[in-house]
């Protein structure tokens, strides 16, 4: 989602006031404050002499399709040697068996029982899970991040029912949905075991430092460890042993809070009115008045095993509460489990969690402890290219109990003022991070942050623009190197690492310089989406929020798009561009590569991102067409006409 959902969120809300330095204070005083000159960007992106980045200096691989011009037409345009289908839309059945597929109805009528059997609103992060020896027959589990209830009530939000907030939590959480290929028609299965549907109010449990802490505990659990639901899973994750990570982001926005906010809550944007869900006028768990603790028990990372719906979800409080973006795990040399985690906010924090144990063979029986033992790090990346992770453990580095820090339980649950307490690097807003598969490199999308310059924080080496409209995306490798070897030879528990910029995104005929950028290729802005395939392309997605798109410096950018790049060239080329209103977001990959899914989430999104019921079709009638009765957001599978390999 953009971060402006209507009138009541300000752009201010949470922003991280913590008093820990920027990079330039942190590293010997050195001001490190770069205006994007063309000069500038040349001195950042080749400041770094490039020592263990040898293996992404390789000769570049031909992105072996036609780009596609910037477009501002309300549809989907893909390279003319491929084509798209429409899988599965908000309101489709999920599929699952032993139950009726109700239809979608177009005037948004459908009611609570109906929603909870077809697919939520607002499709984000997304995986992939093949089931058998076929590549093209698996699992998809996909986030809805959101609803607009402008939209998903026949009236909208005009009169306000119980009713409504059951629907609107009813199209909230994940679906897993069970898709197969024939003849180059995908479809989801209907009846099917795997099929499932994951909503606000589904039973779960805690498990790791904080399950059963004080601060979890509500009349409804005293135990603190058997929460209800999950919400605004914005980007997402698959871990090696096939389980899907799904992510809390924004979820301070559902809780209508005190007048004044205690520190805490300030500190996570707590407001009284929230962003308007409106959930806590009938259900009091929303009523942070109420129900203080309520909102502890969101912000979490939550475990599904997309193979067995009968599945208890788990979040994973080990990995730290903050507003999670995506959880992006890969291995470290020794076989641990490593997960990069954003927590999208302007001036927050990059974490990555490395687990204790092993990964086993065995699937999830056989791991389903192992996100609950290990150490939680946050970043700092210094200036002249070098970082560290900080661990946050109770005890150590001040996170005492005379610092507000009990016991591990209440640094994981106040994450945020831990991080703040160590001094780790504020960020333009952390989104999705994707791990190269040969060389373990780690990048990581900035997606933009126009308050960078403002109230004294102002540009630094990694976060290089004020005004920082565009975004950018950053690259680094871990490894032991700084002030030794100078090996940083890409072992994911390491906790030093070397950065470079990726890339500085914007316009190259922008009229200010700093929003022109550095990119290599086909132009873009606020990148969030990222991706690597199995072959090492680099896939880009962006979400320009509609409030910014088509105006100003975006006035030549067109609508949010998805492209390729060359991470050893840098070389970048759009591959597709949505229609009018929506984010593209949700990317993974058959193993073989045959087919790549996306979500296009909310085409016609207004700039208040609530749509007029009155006019539902005001900005876009995707996908359904001018005879469909309102825009919906969906799932999309694109594959190369001649069946070959995506993006080669
Ligand atoms: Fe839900 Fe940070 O995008
Ligand atoms: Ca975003
Ligand atoms: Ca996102």
């Amino acid at each position: 989602m953009g971060q402006g959902f209507g009138k009541a969120y300000e752009p201010e809300n949470g922003v991280n006031a913590a008093g820990n330095p920027s990079i330039h204070e942190v590293d010997g005083g050195r001001r490190h404050v770069l205006r994007c000159t063309s000069a500038a960007v040349a001195l950042l992106m080749g400041s770094h002499t490039l020592t263990g980045h040898a293996a992404t200096s390789a000769k570049g691989k031909p992105l072996g399709f036609t780009g596609v011009p910037v477009s501002s037409a309300d549809v989907l345009v893909v390279p003319p040697e491929y084509e798209a289908q429409v899988l599965y839309r908000w309101g489709d059945a999920t599929g699952i068996a032993g139950t009726a597929a109700p239809a979608f109805a177009a005037d948004a009528s459908n009611s609570v029982q109906e929603q909870l059997l077809q697919a939520g609103m607002h499709h984000d992060g997304m995986e992939y899970f093949p089931l058998d020896k076929n590549p093209r027959h698996g699992l998809l589990a996909i986030n809805h991040e959101y609803t607009d209830d402008g939209l998903l009530h026949s009236d909208g939000m005009k009169t306000w029912t119980a009713d409504k907030v059951r629907k609107s939590q009813a199209a909230h959480g994940v679906s897993i949905i069970e898709v197969v290929e024939r003849g180059g028609v995908w479809r989801v299965m209907p009846n099917s075991r795997y099929a499932r549907r994951i909503t606000a109010t589904t039973p779960m449990a805690f498990s790791g430092p904080a399950a059963g802490h004080a601060l979890l505990k509500t009349a409804a659990d005293p135990e603190g460890v058997r929460p209800l639901g999950t919400l605004n899973n914005c980007a997402a994750g698959q871990t090696p042993w096939g389980t899907f990570l799904t992510c809390e982001e924004n979820w301070n926005g559902y809780f209508s809070a005190q007048d004044k906010p205690t520190p805490d809550e300030l500190r996570y944007g707590l407001r009284s009115k929230g962003f308007g869900y409106r959930w806590h006028e009938f259900d009091e768990r929303f009523d942070a008045v109420k129900t203080p603790n309520e909102q502890n028990r969101f912000g979490w990372v939550v475990e599904i095993d997309p193979q067995d719906p009968t599945q208890t979800p788990v979040k994973r409080t080990a990995l730290g509460r903050i507003k999670h973006e995506g959880a992006t795990t890969t291995l470290s040399r020794d076989g641990r489990a490593v997960v990069y985690m954003g927590d999208d906010e302007r001036f927050e924090y990059v974490y990555k969690f490395v687990s204790r144990d092993k990964v086993k063979s065995g699937g999830y029986r056989a791991n389903r402890e192992l996100l609950d033992h290990g150490t939680l790090y946050v970043a700092r990346f210094d200036a002249q290219g070098y970082g560290r992770w900080l661990p946050l453990v109770h005890g150590e580095d001040g996170l005492t109990a005379a610092a507000g820090f009990a016991s591990q339980a209440e640094v994981v649950i106040k994450c945020r003022q831990a991080a703040d307490a160590v001094g780790a690097t504020k960020m333009d807003r952390p989104e999705w991070v994707a791990v190269h598969p040969n060389t373990g490199e780690v990048f990581l999308t900035l997606t933009n942050n126009s308050a960078r310059g403002q109230g004294g924080r102002m540009a630094d080496a990694s976060n290089p623009r004020n005004d920082n409209i565009m975004g950018h995306i950053i690259r680094w490798r871990e490894g032991k190197g700084q002030g030794g070897s100078g090996a940083f030879d890409g072992d994911a528990s390491a906790t030093e690492f070397r950065w470079m910029h990726f890339a500085l995104a914007g316009d190259p005929n922008a009229g200010k310089a700093e929003y022109r950028g550095s990119i290599k290729g086909d132009m873009y802005g606020s990148p969030d989406g990222l991706q690597f395939d199995a072959g090492g392309l680099l896939w880009i997605q962006t979400d320009v929020s509609t409030s910014a798109m088509h105006k100003g410096a975006y006035a030549n950018m067109g609508n949010n798009m998805m492209l390729c790049a060359d991470p050893a060239t840098g070389e970048t080329k759009r591959f597709l561009t949505g229609p009018a209103g929506c984010e593209i977001t949700g990317v993974t990959f058959t193993p073989d590569r045959r087919a790549v899914f996306i979500n296009i989430q909310h085409p016609g999104e207004t700039a208040s991102e609530r749509g007029d019921p009155a006019q539902p079709k005001a900005v876009s009638h995707w996908p359904d067409g001018p005879t469909g009765g309102r825009p919906r957001s969906a799932t999309v599978v694109i594959r190369r006409k001649d069946g070959g390999t995506v993006g080669t």
